[in-house]
């Protein structure tokens, strides 16, 4: 007999394939199909991705497992089907969803991410986690985009599910996600297993951005070399692409992106008049606290050089000013 585990993830399988083919070929999927080419998806797209559509109704998947003999009890563990209230049946968890499903690292579906097409809330619901899917161990779109990390020793990471999806419609393939959720030291052991470099590509609003700090630490502390990439307020790597193309977003965004180093130092400038004598000082002050945390000399010579030319100040003063920081932070 097939072991809980087993039977799981053969039911996710048909799960995806349950949800690709109402998605692309039935009348029950003409929401759906209006919903993606509203978003601009390419059928392309939906294939390489396996994007469906979860019915609007409470026992399209329940029907399917019932007739194949799944224990309904083990399909509510895989976060696939609820349970009534009433204890007297079974219901489809994902209805009325654009339905992304999420592989482990060997291409098999593990989960689901799906999207509301309405306003009903919440905008993004996903599998928790289960015997076979652990949401902090998971990265989206790993498996699909191995190769091209590995052939380029280098990953584009990104928030959400659309942005991996985006990203490869406008060429680039080394794009994976977190689901949701901050990045963990668990991920980013599975990104610097796969390459060093790493360009985070969050989206350009408040949480984006303390995301961002947060996840280059944590990549840096694996041993991953971090850039981030940068887009006007307001917008994900989606919107941009819609917005400004695939051209835009390969050469101005991704192949602009900064150094973290010097992200830091942009945010730490935000607001700050440099005309201001005060103002300038204590931006100083601040980049060399930064600088003072670079473990490589060549790194913080750098760093020091440039701000020493941009304010036309010594560099022996702000290598001694360095220093001094240095010293009192140990
Ligand atoms: P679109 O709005 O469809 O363009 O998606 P997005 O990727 O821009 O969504 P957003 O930036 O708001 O969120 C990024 C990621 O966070 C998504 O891919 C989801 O994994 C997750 N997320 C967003 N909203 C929710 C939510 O309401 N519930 C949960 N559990 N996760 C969410
Ligand atoms: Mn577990
Ligand atoms: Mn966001
Ligand atoms: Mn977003
Ligand atoms: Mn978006």
């Amino acid at each position: 007999v097939a072991g809980p585990q087993v039977l799981m993830r053969s039911a996710h399988e048909l799960a995806a394939k349950l949800y690709y083919h109402v998605l692309t070929l039935t009348e029950q999927g003409s929401e759906g199909r209006s919903y993606v080419k509203k978003r601009g998806f390419t059928k392309e797209q939906i294939e390489h991705f396996q994007i469906g559509f979860a019915p609007d109704r409470w026992d399209a998947l329940v029907t399917i497992l019932t007739k194949r003999n799944f224990s309904l009890e083990t399909m509510v563990q895989a976060s696939l089907l609820g349970e009534r209230e009433s204890k007297d049946g079974y219901y489809d968890r994902f209805r009325n969803r654009l339905m992304f499903p999420i592989w482990d690292g060997q291409g098999h579906v593990i989960a689901f991410g799906g999207r509301s097409i309405s306003d009903e809330k919440p905008k993004y619901l996903n599998s928790s986690d289960s015997p076979i899917f652990h949401k902090g161990k998971t990265l989206y779109g790993l498996h699909l985009a191995r190769p091209s990390i590995r052939k380029l020793g280098s990953v584009v990471l990104f928030e959400g599910y659309v942005d991996v999806i985006a990203a490869w419609g406008a060429g680039l393939s080394n794009t994976i996600a977190t689901l949701g959720t901050a990045l963990t030291e668990e991920q980013a052991k599975v990104i610097r297993r796969n390459a060093e470099n790493v360009t985070i590509c969050y989206d350009s609003d408040k949480a984006g951005t303390s995301a961002a700090f947060r996840s280059a630490g944590i990549l840096e502390q694996v041993g991953c070399t971090v850039k981030v990439a940068q887009m006007p307020e307001g917008l994900d790597p989606d919107d941009y692409i819609r917005t400004y193309g695939a051209e835009s977003f390969k050469s101005n965004v991704i192949g602009e992106s900064l150094t973290l180093m010097s992200f830091k130092m942009r945010y730490l400038r935000k607001g700050k008049n440099m005309q201001n004598e005060a103002e300038r000082m204590s931006y100083i002050e601040d980049v060399l606290t930064e600088i003072s945390t670079l473990p490589r000399a060549v790194e913080r010579d750098h760093y020091l050089r440039q701000i020493a030319e941009e304010f036309s100040l010594s560099l022996e003063a702000l290598k001694h000013e360095q220093f001094q920081i240095y010293r009192e932070k140990r």
